[in-house]
């Protein structure tokens, strides 16, 4: 099974707010195709919890034991297990690429404020304090970005990260350990324009705060695809920058497209790819770099499968957004995160 279907859309039912959950249980089953994670949340309401989570226990094991036959548990695992709600949120919200929920409209949306919760991957890098690049939560301790947002300055200690939908206050906040950029990467060049960034310490997945799924090399994107963009950045070239997380739907468009005369003339490699307009209007734009354009694949699951590189102005007509391709650097991602 990959990333995207796990735990995290069967168990959403049992993620309302109102619940206080002190004890849920794993169940790790699995046969030759097949893993699955099942978390069940328990709140429990007399005084005698420990009575009854021994009699569940009971349960759970003598049916577990009887099928056997179809269900291989991992028994030395404990099946029952006190979580506080910090925990259990984190592990209900653990899977990657569940953010917005995309309604039945065909209409282009204007770019717009984004609402809590819809693109929990976006993080902002920022230096004393201030917003210079977007970035996007792979695990609990890795970001991926663009290798240019370092430009300015390579130190780690100099660089800080938010998280949640405005700038200021911002939901959580942490430190950066260590940058890697792309090998390939030279500065204020195009090429290779990838970086991933090392938290200090990892965030505690919640439901305004989770990772985004990471493509495998093979995952296509075609021309035409409904993408999205999101980011802190430039409203207009020299405009000015919002507090809330904008986001703007655009469409893929071709590399052979994207490198015709009259647009970029070949400046668009195999490791970049195109979104956006020929007509302009729609784009991404200063402030915007090293964040994330997704895609949404299989029941509103989020795949990263661009990162906002470069661009000629910003929505201008033939000058559509560049973003640094993922699926071309998967490998590199995973030789340096182990993601
Ligand atoms: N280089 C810009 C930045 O550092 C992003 C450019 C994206 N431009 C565009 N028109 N899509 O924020």
């Amino acid at each position: 099974m990959d990333d995207s279907s796990n735990c995290f859309s069967s168990c959403v039912g049992f993620g309302n707010n109102y619940w206080s959950p002190r004890l849920f249980f794993s169940i790790w089953s699995s046969n030759d195709d097949l893993k699955a994670d099942v978390l069940l949340k328990f709140r429990f309401v007399s005084r005698n919890a420990n009575a009854i989570k021994s009699q569940v226990n009971n349960i759970l094991h003598q049916n577990f034991e009887l099928n056997e036959s179809f269900l291989k548990i991992n028994t030395s695992l404990p099946y029952l297990r006190d979580v506080s709600e910090v925990q259990a949120e984190h592990i209900l919200n653990s899977g990657c690429g569940l953010g917005k929920e995309l309604p039945s409209m065909d209409r282009i949306a204007d770019g717009k404020i984004s609402k809590k919760a819809d693109w929990p991957w976006q993080a902002s890098l920022q230096i004393d304090g201030t917003h210079f690049c977007g970035a996007s939560l792979i695990s609990e301790k890795w970001l991926l970005t663009a290798a240019h947002c370092f430009d300015i300055n390579k130190n780690p200690r100099v660089w800080t990260v938010s998280f949640g939908t405005t700038l200021s206050p911002a939901l959580m906040r942490r430190e950066v350990q260590s940058i890697v950029l792309h090998e390939k990467y030279a500065p204020h060049k195009h090429d290779g324009d990838i970086a991933v960034v090392k938290l200090s310490t990892p965030v505690t997945f919640s439901s305004n705060v989770h990772r985004v799924c990471l493509p495998d090399t093979n995952f296509e994107v075609m021309p035409e695809n409904k993408v999205f963009v999101t980011g802190w950045g430039a409203l207009s070239p020299d405009g000015f920058y919002p507090n809330s997380l904008r986001e703007v739907e655009l469409k893929i468009i071709s590399n052979d497209k994207c490198n015709q005369v009259d647009v970029y003339g070949g400046a668009v490699s195999s490791g970049m790819l195109c979104a956006g307009f020929l007509t302009g209007n729609h784009d991404a734009c200063e402030g915007d770099s090293g964040g994330p354009l997704v895609i949404s694949h299989n029941r509103n699951i989020w795949y990263v499968v661009g990162i906002v590189s470069w661009g000629i102005g910003c929505a201008k007509e033939n000058k559509p957004g560049v973003y640094t391709k993922v699926t071309h650097y998967r490998d590199w991602i995973k030789s340096k995160t182990n993601i």
